[in-house]
């Protein structure tokens, strides 16, 4: 497995996806441990976007549960289609919430969180995970961070099976 993460510095978040996304796969080439492909992908990510919280929920049974994170502690247990993860659970897709005061449901695991871009993770039609990253700003993530991230979900998928 490669030892390190290496990005250009003062290069645009759509640069940094593209030089990410390759080392990522390299890194969890040969490793069938789904709890550290995910461990280090959640601290990659937190190393190269400074991300305020990064990290994995599972779906076990009608509950997602919290797996491997970068950041505060989170709350650990979210139903099927509450809050950003749980909606975007049920509906299969990704979803940007530029202000999450004004998402119905949200739930605040840290009041200092403003924006967050939650990606579902697809093995065989069934999400069996989502990505979550939350900023400390509003209306941090755009298209470039659904593309990156999805790019990074659908590496995962196949460390599932
Ligand atoms: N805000 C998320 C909950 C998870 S935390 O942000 C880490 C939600 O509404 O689903």
């Amino acid at each position: 497995m490669a030892e390190q993460i290496n990005i250009s510095s003062n290069i645009s978040r759509s640069e940094t996806y593209r030089q990410l996304v390759p080392q990522l796969e390299a890194l969890v080439q040969g490793e069938p441990s789904v709890v550290a492909n995910l461990a280090n992908i959640a601290a990659a990510l937190k190393q190269a976007f400074g991300f305020f919280w990064v990290g994995f929920y599972l779906v076990e049974k009608d509950e997602l549960v919290l797996g491997p994170f970068q950041g505060e502690i989170a709350c650990t247990r979210i139903s099927f289609g509450k809050g950003v993860c749980g909606t975007s659970w049920k509906d299969k897709k990704t979803i940007i919430v530029p202000d999450v005061a004004k998402f119905p449901g949200h739930i605040a695991c840290s009041s200092a969180s403003k924006s967050e871009i939650v990606v579902p993770v697809v093995v065989d039609e069934k999400v069996i995970a989502v990505l979550d990253v939350d900023s400390n700003v509003l209306n941090d993530f755009d298209h470039n961070d659904q593309v990156g991230l999805e790019q990074i979900a659908n590496l995962l998928g196949p460390l599932f099976k």
